[in-house]
């Protein structure tokens, strides 16, 4: 079991799944913590959170430790079988609800209250079950690569948004806000939408409309809150400004837009195109991590803790 804990309740034998900070001297460890000296260079980073692994811990981490049930990334009795089971069977759900539901959306219709049991549905799967997180984003198909894809944002968010203490209103909206984030891809064309190679200028000009697109057809429904909204306008914004529609830069860009905007890249990049192979996990958070002035690097780190 991983417990997240602040760094000021750190003990010598603890081990160290990996330290929430961008410090490149932490960037992808795992350690036992023996020694004085790494325990004060943690204590002395910019690290307020530390993931340990309770299981590999030679002294008790104590359940004291654990504020809510949600700072657990869980998983413990289920089987593998079983876990796979869930998680497929949260997926076909899922999928079903997203297809019905965007079939709504584009014939004018919307109940957004379709999608809160989907989400709990997933949420509830996603937190019994992490570690094979990686494996539903394996389930997409270049059919359903809109939905499947909304699917695996929605649950990196939501297993993203009970790491970073969001509570669980607001980690509702995350999932909601993955399964809806692309949705103003349904009115970009289909020639553009699933062209097999590289988009010409003009192409990609018309696809990067997609996120105001997705917006003002969601803003139609006063419903959906404006958390979702914002997520929805500028999840493909970028900490240094170079992102899009807005060039917004990171003092404007809140903690759930980045959840977003790591979550959708990371699967993208996880993810076979026609013109490119799937990146592993690894290959995906370090090319991310590398890219500080894009992605929030605590973000990053996070999400690496969530998966592997
Ligand atoms: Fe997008």
């Amino acid at each position: 079991m991983v417990l997240r804990i602040r760094k000021s309740l750190l003990r010598k034998g603890m081990y160290i799944e990996a330290v929430e900070c961008a410090d490149l001297e932490f960037s992808g460890r795992r350690f036992l913590l023996e020694t004085d000296s790494a325990l004060h260079s943690i204590l002395a980073s910019s690290a307020e959170y530390v993931l340990i692994n309770r299981a590999k811990s030679n002294v008790d981490c104590g359940l004291p430790v654990c504020r809510q049930p949600d700072e657990h990334v869980q998983p413990t009795s289920l089987r593998e079988s079983d876990q796979r089971t869930r998680i497929q069977h949260a997926v076909s759900q899922v999928t079903a609800t997203l297809r019905d539901g965007f079939d709504e959306i584009k014939s004018g219709k919307f109940d957004i209250d379709r999608f809160a049991p989907a989400a709990m549905n997933i949420t509830a799967s996603l937190i019994a079950s992490p570690h094979v997180l990686v494996e539903v984003t394996r389930l997409k198909t270049k059919d359903e690569g809109t939905y499947i894809h909304s699917l695996a944002v929605s649950g990196l968010m939501t297993g993203l948004g009970h790491l970073s203490d969001l509570g669980e209103e607001t980690t509702r909206e995350l999932t909601i806000a993955g399964l809806l984030h692309d949705l103003g891809k349904l009115l970009i064309p289909n020639a553009i939408l699933n062209k097999s190679g590289q988009l010409t200028e003009a192409e990609r000009h018309v696809m990067r409309t997609h996120p105001e697109r997705g917006y003002l057809r969601l803003k139609q429904h006063p419903e959906v809150s404006d958390l979702i909204l914002e997520i929805c306008r500028f999840h493909h914004e970028a900490l240094d400004g170079s992102g899009y529609p807005l060039g917004l830069r990171a003092d404007r860009l809140s903690l759930p837009v980045r959840i977003c905007t790591v979550c959708d890249v990371f699967d993208a990049l996880t993810s076979v195109r026609p013109y490119k192979r799937a990146w592993t996990s690894t290959e995906a958070l370090k090319w991310m991590f590398d890219r500080g002035h894009l992605f929030d690097r605590r973000l990053v780190l996070r999400l690496g803790s969530l998966i592997n």
